[in-house]
């Protein structure tokens, strides 16, 4: 009968429940959530698997520590269920979430371990190595990098014991041929080049996968002194998720999988052990893995013990799913590492969300309804700027479909916001608060015009700020979002009543709300360290300054230059004599500011710092010879000089504040 739908099979790590997962946790499972919304929206049937990872090692250790040795899951339960409970609240749609301790699991993992042993691929011998609990990872003597874990840098622990072996070794060739005939199996390339370089290139080592010295873990089938190595029994965990050995017809039609999101310090498992595994299993090999880079805190990993480190719950509860989507899919380039700073998520949310995407929504419904009483109106002709906008709408989802399908969520917002950006400009070019007076005809075609852009907007952010986009969809009267309805302008139908609702984001007053937002989570962090956030960062201070943040101070500061270069600058004083809210934007002041006998309009960002009023008759530094620029349609003729540091910010002012204006500054 009707055509089957093509498959889609997403996986992400599933967690180890060793504490509350924190902001770089979420990373992953928004970008596979988007990704589902998106391939879901596109026609696919999409099937998501995350979980948690149970056994082993690290777990076992927490678990006693807090004196739960005996039954690590009494220590694990409640850590599962708040990870289950911000799923939910982070509205992620999951197919499966797969607990490692959980019996149908616990028994596949048995099964792929005789299979394994049956076939000749797994042996039984001595480990003798190294071994990191937090990677629950085995290094000989040459990997460490300073006697430390290569990975994660902490401590290892030397020990022999007895252990059952996979010959991994056997599957080397075949996985560099993987690389090679698959371009696409691993990305982002630097990646690839590392595996290839530092695992492949030389000698592959069989794999240590049994312990005896604990038990927390699944049982060897016919050797019950040994546990199975937790790395063989966490990636099994994709297969467990579409029904492995229970539902036949569910585990083919999503196997193989066509994406695994990971994070760049678990790249080795997923793209040589599980590859090998899989070859040794005879099944279909996964089609691509994706690694993402960290999310940090002041340029160092996220770690709760030293108090660096923010959770998703105050974020989300202060300022809403979306804010918190939009920023991590919007301001990390995937593939590379990125600074978390209330900051940097504030001004992005006044920005892009409360002055581009709230403001166009607003002003436009509202403009329907005082113009039309509600009613989009049927269009005319269009002009020349009328196309201009048409043709940017129309060309974005092309766009949009192609940087997804290489995981580059931030540029794919970016062209989504061009067109917002574009139809905010539409209006400023069209005025319709002058065409109501002057030719209503006109203005029908250009409001109609600007609710088929917002249609189109509301259609293309769907998969990334799905809440938002169904507040967009109530206010213009859609009634259903059709991926397809987002490629052609003109869908929207004329006599549709539009209704205005509540606005979609509300202007944060950063100075305020970051306060308020360090306040709410440093108090998360007490309950869930029993600790003060001030005595675990004051430990922190005591190490030594890592790495990698003496090398991002080095980059901030810019190439030298010679005078010639500086004297190309004509710095002025002025004096603010006026001093406005711009009428379009927000965080934009207004100024009228006198050099000498010359007064200048210009345009600045300083209104989340500054009151209009308390800065006339104060002296400035003003570039003079800059170019003219349309700042959201107001001409700022030069800037305006400020020091700036985190979120604070001051102008810069004379000592002598009697000192004429007109006067250069060298
Ligand atoms: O590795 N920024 O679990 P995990 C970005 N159980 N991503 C981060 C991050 C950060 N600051 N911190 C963690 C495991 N992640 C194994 C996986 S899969 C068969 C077994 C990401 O809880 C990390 O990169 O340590 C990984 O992708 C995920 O969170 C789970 O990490
Ligand atoms: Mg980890």
């Amino acid at each position: 009968m009707s055509e089957e739908k093509k498959s889609y099979y997403i996986t992400t790590p599933i967690y180890y429940p060793s504490s509350n997962l924190h902001l770089g946790h979420t990373y992953t499972t928004i970008i596979a959530d988007t990704l589902k919304k998106f391939k879901k929206i596109q026609g696919y049937d999409v099937f998501l698997t995350t979980g948690t990872d149970e056994h082993g090692q690290k777990l076992y250790e927490k678990a006693k520590e807090k004196n739960m040795g005996d039954n690590p899951l009494n220590y694990i339960d409640p850590i599962v269920q708040s990870a289950k409970d911000l799923w939910k609240k982070l509205d992620i749609d999951i197919d499966s979430f797969v607990r490692s301790t959980d019996k149908a699991h616990e028994k596949n993992v048995q099964e792929i371990f005789q299979k394994l042993y049956d076939k000749g691929d797994i042996y039984k011998s001595t480990y003798k190595g190294h071994y990191c609990v937090d990677c629950e990872a085995f290094w000989t003597e040459s990997q460490l990098k300073d006697g430390k874990c290569p990975d994660c840098g902490r401590d290892v622990h030397y020990h022999e014991e007895e252990s059952y072996f996979f010959r991994l070794s056997k599957y080397k060739d075949r996985i560099l041929q993987l690389y090679k005939d698959n371009p696409d199996f691993l990305k982002p390339e630097s990646r690839k080049n590392e595996m290839v370089n530092n695992f492949l290139s030389g000698e592959l080592e069989d794999l240590s996968v049994s312990r005896t010295s604990f038990d927390w873990g699944v049982k060897v089938p016919f050797d019950d002194k040994h546990i199975i190595y937790v790395w063989i029994d966490a990636l099994s965990c994709y297969l467990t998720g579409i029904g492995y050995g229970q539902d036949e017809e569910l585990f083919n039609k999503f196997w193989p999988c066509d994406i695994h999101l990971v994070g760049k310090e678990i790249v080795r498992f997923h793209t040589i052990i599980w590859p090998a595994l899989l070859m040794a299993l005879d099944l279909p090999l996964p089609k691509r893995v994706f690694a993402h880079g960290w999310i940090l805190f002041n340029e160092d990993k996220m770690s709760k013990s030293k108090g660096n480190v923010y959770y998703p719950e105050p974020i989300i509860d202060l300022y809403g799913v979306d804010a918190l989507k939009y920023y991590i899919l919007r301001d990390f380039t995937f593939g590379n590492d990125g600074n978390f700073t209330t900051e940097r998520f504030m001004n992005r949310f006044n920005s892009d969300l409360v002055n581009d995407l709230g403001n166009l929504v607003s002003r436009s419904v509202s403009m329907v309804e005082k113009y039309f009483d509600g009613v989009i109106p049927q269009p005319n002709d269009n002009n020349d700027i009328d196309k201009s906008l048409i043709s940017v709408v129309e060309g974005c989802q092309g766009k949009v479909e192609e940087l997804l399908e290489e995981l580059d969520f931030s540029n794919a917002l970016e062209e989504i916001w061009k067109v917002v950006r574009r139809a905010n400009k539409y209006i400023d070019e069209t005025t319709p608060w002058i065409l109501i007076k002057e030719d209503p005809e006109r203005l029908k075609t250009v409001l109609y015009n600007l609710m088929d852009a917002i249609r189109v907007i509301c259609i293309l952010t769907s998969p990334f700020i799905t809440e938002t986009s169904e507040k967009i969809k109530e206010q213009i009267g859609i009634s259903e979002i059709k991926w397809e309805d987002g490629k052609v302008f003109g869908k929207t139908i004329a006599g549709t009543k539009v209704q205005r609702g509540e606005n979609l984001f509300n202007r944060l007053d950063i100075k305020k709300e970051t306060e308020r937002l360090n306040e709410v989570n440093d108090k998360l962090i007490e309950e869930r360290t029993g600790k003060k956030v001030s005595e675990l960062r004051d430990n922190n201070k005591e190490e030594a300054p890592k790495e990698s943040k003496k090398k991002s101070k080095k980059a901030k500061t810019k190439e030298e230059i010679i005078i010639d270069d500086f004297d190309k600058l004509d710095l002025r004083v002025g004096q603010i004599v006026e001093a406005k809210q711009h009428p379009d934007a927000d965080k934009l002041l207004v100024f009228k500011v006198k050099i000498g006998e010359e007064t200048r309009q210009i345009v600045s960002g300083i209104k989340n710092w500054y009151e209009p009023d308390d800065l006339i008759g104060k002296k400035v530094i003003v570039v003079y010879n800059l170019k003219p620029v349309k700042l959201r349609g107001v001409e700022s003729q030069g800037m305006l000089l400020a020091a700036s540091k985190g979120d604070k910010l001051t102008m810069v002012s004379l000592l002598d504040s009697e000192f004429e204006d007109g006067a250069t500054v060298s």
